[in-house]
C-alpha cells in the first residue's frame, strides 16, 4: 500500500468548496488504484479563524505542516480580515520558510474550452519567482500625518534567488522538450531590480546555447500573450509580474476559475503546496457554483510531483473528458451546473476508464 500525508487548507469562501471536491476525486482515484491511500489532514486555518484566534495559523503551525507530503490549498481571504493580513500571515510565510521558490503555472487550453481571444494555439507555462522580489513585504510608511506622508515598497532581488528561478526555467524547458525562453522584464523604468534581472538572465542564458531565449517588457509581453500566445513555449518572471501575467493567463483560458499552480520546493527538503490560482471570490462563496477544475489540475499536479503520474493523467483525461461533452460545467464557463456535479462527472470519467 503506497501512502501519502496531504495537508488540507481550505481556507475562505470557495476555497472551502473546491478543496472538498479535492479531496472526493483523491479519494476516487485512491479507490480505482487499489493500492495507494491518502491521509487526509484538514487545517481551518482562515479569516474565520483569525477573527476567533487574532492569527491566521497557529505559532507552530510551519511545523505542523513540515512532515506531510504535500500541501493543498483553496484560498485564503475574506471581507473583515485585511488581504494584506490573510496573504503575509499565512500564504507567504510557506510559501517563503518553505522555500518553495518556484510558483510553476500552466497556461494550457484544455480540450473542450475556448478561450475568449482568437488565437487558440494556448499552451505554455509560466515559472514565477515566488520567495522574494517584490513581495518580500520591506517597506516603510514615513512622515504619517503631516502633508508629506508616503509609503515606501521595496523589492529585493538576491542574486541566489534571481539565478536559482530562470536556470529552473531554462531547465524546465529542457526536461519538457520546449525550445523558448521569455523573460519578462522592466528594465527601462525598474533601474535597479530589472536590470539586475536581466543581466543574470544574459548569463544563465549563455550556459543554454541550444535553447531560443528573449526578453520582453512586462507591458508589451501582456499584449503578447493576446495577440502571440502560439508563440511563448516558457516565460520566466517575477513574483509580482509572473502573479499579474498568470491572472491574464487563466482569463486566456475562459476563466480564472480554471488555472492551477504548483509552489514548487525543487529539493524536496520541504513539503510543496498546490492551489488554484484564485482566490476566495466572496462574490458567490456559498453558492455550490465555483469551478473546481483548477482545483483538480492543481490535485493532478500534486499526483504527479508525488510519482503517481498515471493517477496524474487519469485526473487530466477524465477532466478534459467531461469538459469536451460540455453537458456539465459551471457558469463562468457558459453551463448550469454546480461545483459538485461537475466532480462528480469527473469521479464517473475516472471509474469508467
Ligand atoms: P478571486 O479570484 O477570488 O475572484 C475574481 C473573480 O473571479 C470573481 O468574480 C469570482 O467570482 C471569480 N472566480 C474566482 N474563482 C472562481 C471559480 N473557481 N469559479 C468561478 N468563478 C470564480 O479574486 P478577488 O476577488 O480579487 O479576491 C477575493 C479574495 O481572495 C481576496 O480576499 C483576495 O485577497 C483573495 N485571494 C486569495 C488568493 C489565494 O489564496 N491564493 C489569490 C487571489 C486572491
Ligand atoms: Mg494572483
Amino acid at each position: 500500500m503506497k501512502e501519502y500525508t496531504i495537508k488540507l487548507i481550505p481556507g475562505d469562501g470557495i476555497g472551502v468548496d473546491v478543496i472538498h471536491e479535492g479531496r472526493r476525486v483523491l479519494e476516487a482515484l485512491a479507490e480505482k488504484h487499489g493500492g495507494l491511500r491518502f491521509r487526509f489532514d484538514t487545517l481551518p486555518w482562515s479569516c474565520k479563524y483569525y477573527l476567533e484566534t487574532g492569527k491566521m495559523m497557529p505559532e507552530d503551525g510551519l511545523k505542523i505542516l513540515a512532515d506531510c507530503d504535500s500541501i493543498l490549498l483553496g484560498a485564503v481571504g475574506f471581507p473583515g480580515v485585511p488581504d494584506h493580513v490573510s496573504l503575509r500571515e499565512l500564504l507567504l510565510p510557506i510559501r517563503v520558510n518553505f522555500d518553495e521558490y518556484v510558483n510553476l503555472r500552466p497556461v494550457k487550453l484544455l480540450k473542450g474550452l475556448s478561450s475568449p481571444i482568437k488565437n487558440e494555439k494556448i499552451d505554455f507555462v509560466v515559472i514565477r519567482e515566488n520567495s522574494e522580489g517584490e513581495y518580500c513585504g520591506k517597506g516603510e510608511f514615513l512622515n504619517g500625518g503631516t502633508p508629506e506622508e508616503k509609503a515606501v515598497q521595496n523589492a529585493v532581488f538576491t542574486r541566489k534567488g534571481t539565478e536559482r528561478i530562470i536556470r529552473y526555467a531554462f531547465e524546465y524547458a529542457k526536461r519538457t522538450g520546449r525550445k523558448k525562453v521569455m523573460s519578462a522584464t522592466k528594465s527601462n523604468a525598474l533601474n535597479y531590480s530589472m536590470v539586475f534581472w536581466d543581466r543574470i538572465f544574459r548569463e544563465v542564458r549563455a550556459e543554454y546555447p541550444g535553447m531560443e531565449s528573449s526578453q520582453m517588457h512586462i507591458d508589451a509581453l501582456s499584449g503578447y500573450f493576446i495577440m502571440h500566445p502560439d508563440r511563448l513555449e516558457v516565460v520566466v518572471a517575477s513574483n509580482l509580474f509572473g502573479d499579474i501575467l498568470t491572472d491574464l493567463g487563466s482569463a486566456m483560458l475562459g476563466s480564472i476559475g480554471i488555472s492551477p499552480s504548483a509552489n514548487l520546493n525543487p529539493e524536496g527538503k520541504f513539503p510543496s503546496m498546490f492551489e488554484p490560482i484564485h482566490g476566495s471570490a466572496p462574490d458567490i462563496a456559498g453558492k455550490g457554483i465555483a469551478n473546481p477544475v483548477g482545483t483538480l489540475w492543481a490535485a493532478a499536479m500534486m499526483l504527479e510531483h508525488l510519482k503517481l503520474e498515471p493517477e496524474s493523467a487519469l485526473l487530466m483525461q477524465a477532466l478534459e473528458k467531461v469538459l469536451e461533452e460540455g453537458k456539465v460545467r459551471t457558469p463562468d464557463i457558459g453551463g448550469k451546473s454546480t461545483t459538485a456535479e461537475v466532480t462528480d462527472a469527473v469521479i464517473g470519467a475516472i471509474m469508467a476508464h
